[in-house]
Parts: structure tokens; sequence; C-alpha cells
């Protein structure tokens, strides 16, 4: 069964198994890189933020969701393609107001929905796990000109590694909890290629960020983009 279920729905079922999801204390910060603390906070969604309608593709435990309807009074969505994964949002987090967690796709729910929102954001999450054409072009269609978009990726030169030469996906890993490691695959765009694509689907980079972490040497380990809608 576990063979032929998504690597994220595993990585979710481990970290289920490895304690019980109870309610937890709201962080502090938003956080978009892989080091707690580094970086910008929430003000890359916008200098203010209160009573606005944010969506988070691929929110996971929904920590960040969590800060933004707390801290800043935002009306938060988060999706996330695992049931598990929102269940464990709403046990951490599912007291809070102004905030829900949906289970689907990220492409999918963007498709069926008529919403607009303030901003759209994604933290290592769908953006750069799903086909960037199709998933840059249903989000465009959820923003008026002039709001944002931004996103944290895995940086593609971490590790030493090169960005993809092409537009097409590479094999990644998700690491578990166990240590384990199963294959994804992941759009690992340089900047300049993010850019094209976001300007295909009707988008201007207004900042491009990277980030790294003395634990992990010397190679940039986080890419965060952010863009408007035109
Ligand atoms: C590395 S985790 C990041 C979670 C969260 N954003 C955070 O920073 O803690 C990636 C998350 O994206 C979700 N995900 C992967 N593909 C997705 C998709 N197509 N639509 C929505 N969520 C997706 C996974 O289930 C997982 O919870």
């Amino acid at each position: 069964m576990l063979a032929q279920a998504s690597p994220w729905h595993t990585h979710a079922l481990q970290r289920t198994a490895a304690g019980l999801a109870e309610p937890l204390a709201v962080p502090a910060r938003m956080e978009w890189t892989t080091r707690p603390g580094q970086g910008p906070g929430a003000d890359v969604l916008g200098p203010d933020l209160h009573g606005k309608r944010l969506l988070e593709l691929g929110c996971g435990p929904g920590h960040n969701a969590a800060h933004l309807a707390t801290r800043h009074g935002s009306h938060i969505t988060g999706v996330d393609l695992i049931g598990l994964q929102v269940r464990r949002a709403r046990s951490h987090y599912g007291r809070l107001t102004n905030l829900i967690f949906v289970a689907g796709h990220a492409l999918h729910y963007l498709q069926a929905s008529e919403e607009q929102f303030d901003a759209i954001y994604s933290v290592f999450g769908a953006i750069g796990l799903v086909t960037p054409e199709l998933l840059l072009q249903a989000i465009a269609q959820r923003l008026a000109p002039g709001r944002v978009l931004a996103f944290s990726v895995p940086h593609p030169e971490r590790g030493g590694r090169s960005p993809s030469g092409d537009d097409r996906p590479r094999r990644d890993y998700v690491t578990l909890p166990d240590r384990t490691r199963l294959p994804i695959a992941r759009w690992e765009f340089s900047m300049a290629r993010w850019e094209k694509h976001l300007s295909r689907a009707g988008f201007r980079l207004t900042s491009a960020q990277e980030f790294r972490d003395p634990l992990m040497g010397h190679w940039p380990t986080t890419l965060l983009l952010r863009a408007r809608k035109l």
C-alpha cells in the first residue's frame, strides 16, 4: 500500500505516528527558508495584511497560515494535497478563527474556484512540485492586477547542483522522518527560468532572494521569489 502512496502521504504518516498532533502555540514569525529566524517574514506578502484574503498552496501542518491569521488578522485558506496533513493542521490550529484548511491538489483547487485573493503564497509547497505552465496560469486567474504571488523553493544550486537546462521536472527526493528517501518530481528552475514562466503567466518578478544555511555548507539552500500580477 505504502509503495503506491504519495511520498507526501508517507511523510505525513510518519510524522503523525511520531507524536500526537496537539494544539500548538501560534508561531511568532512567518518562515520562508530552511533556517527558522532567517530572512524576511510576512512583510513579503504586503505591508498591511489585516483583513486580506490569502491562499497557501501546500500548507503542510499550517504554521505559516496560523501566524498570518492570528498575528496579522488575515483570512487564510491553506490547501494541501494530503488529507492527513490537513488533519494535522486542524489539530494544531483548527481552534483559530479566519483560518481554514482544505485537502486537495493545488491546481484543481484553483481551477475549481471562483474566489479572488489578495495574495497567494507557497513555502516549499506546491509551487515547484506541479507543472509551472499550468499552476502559474491558474494562480494568475485568482489574482487581480497588482496582487502578490510569493514562493520559496529549495534552491536549484543546493548541495552543488545546477538548475535545469530545460522546462522539464527532475528527480528529487523527500527525506522522511525515519531518514529514508522517496523519489518525487520537482521543477528546479534558475531565477531567470522562473522569471520567464512568471512573465508568460502574466506576472512581473519584483524580487528574488537566495538564502544560505551554515549547517548545509556554502551552497544556497532557499530561493524566495516575489511577483506581481500585471
Ligand atoms: C515540504 S512540505 C512544506 C509544508 C509547509 N509549507 C511548510 O513550510 O511547513 C510540502 C507540502 O506540499 C504538499 N503538496 C505537495 N504537492 C502538492 C499539490 N500538488 N497540491 C497541494 N499540496 C501539495 C505536501 O503534501 C506537503 O505537505
